[in-house]
């Protein structure tokens, strides 16, 4: 987007976002763990407009065989965008914006799944967004994270993801579609959260130009967004398994 396109649209009115936000708001976030009874651990999560499906199969005896690792499981990771998710009807199937979202949230996972445990194993995470509105592959990741957890694979830790974005000069959390796509820039975080801590990054991904002072606090501002992220993915959880009387 050109500088002129960005003066144009007016994304901050009055010092708030156009859906009525603070800069460091996220947007509303519901998670239900254990939607879908074939999968062994499954999550449905909304995040603002956005809703996916998480569904986790494993592990199990990684097929085809020629794939399997004896020391090791390996992950597959399908982020897939329904036709009718987004306004344009989207050509179902794999595209490369599509594969290479699989790919770097697969990396993220390989960070925390403690593959060691389960050799000769696959671990299927397949998410499908049913409606898009920016910041999919957060969202399809935090539901991945609650899905996997449901699934009962043991984990180092659990990835939470949110983005932030620069729109009209500001740097904001959790960027709905017209500031993802008219903004300045746009960077997704993925956060690997143990004992109630932010751990390590496992993925950071950035279009567009941010100085290194707004980096440092779109940093910061997606490090909070994520850790409430976390309360919400651990108070789903807990909410399945009825843990709140052993707590
Ligand atoms: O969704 P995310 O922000 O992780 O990825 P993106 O590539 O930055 O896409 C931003 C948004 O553009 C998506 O969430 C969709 O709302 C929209 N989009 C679309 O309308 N059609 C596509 N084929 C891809 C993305």
């Amino acid at each position: 987007m050109s500088d002129e396109m960005n003066d144009e649209m007016q994304l901050i009115v009055d010092g708030k976002r156009l859906d009525g936000r603070k800069f460091d708001e996220l947007r509303e976030v519901k998670i239900e763990t254990g939607v879908l009874k074939r999968a062994d651990g499954s999550c449905y999560l909304e995040m603002g407009n956005n809703k996916m499906i998480a569904a986790v199969y494993g592990p199990r005896e990684a097929f085809p065989r020629h794939m399997q690792d004896p020391s090791r499981a390996i992950i597959r990771y399908r982020y897939s965008m329904a036709p009718f998710s987004v306004d344009e009807r989207k050509r179902p199937g794999p595209d490369r914006r599509s594969v290479e979202i699989s790919k770097v949230s697969r990396e993220a996972f390989e960070l925390v799944v403690m593959k060691e445990l389960y050799p000769r194993s696959g671990i299927d995470i397949f998410v499908e967004v049913l409606q898009a509105d920016a910041g999919t592959r957060a969202a399809c990741i935090n539901a991945a994270s609650v899905a996997l957890v449901d699934a009962g694979i043991a984990m180092k830790g659990i990835v939470t993801s949110v983005a932030i974005a620069k729109v009209n000069g500001e740097i904001v959390l959790d960027p709905f579609k017209e500031e993802d796509n008219y903004g300045e820039a746009d960077m997704p975080f993925a956060f690997v959260i143990r004992d109630g801590e932010i751990k390590s990054i496992g993925l950071l991904q950035m279009d567009g130009k941010l100085s290194y002072d707004e980096i440092r606090k779109g940093l910061e501002m997606a490090k909070k967004g994520a850790m409430e992220i976390y309360r919400l993915q651990r108070e789903a959880i807990i909410r399945k398994y009825s843990l709140e009387e052993v707590e």
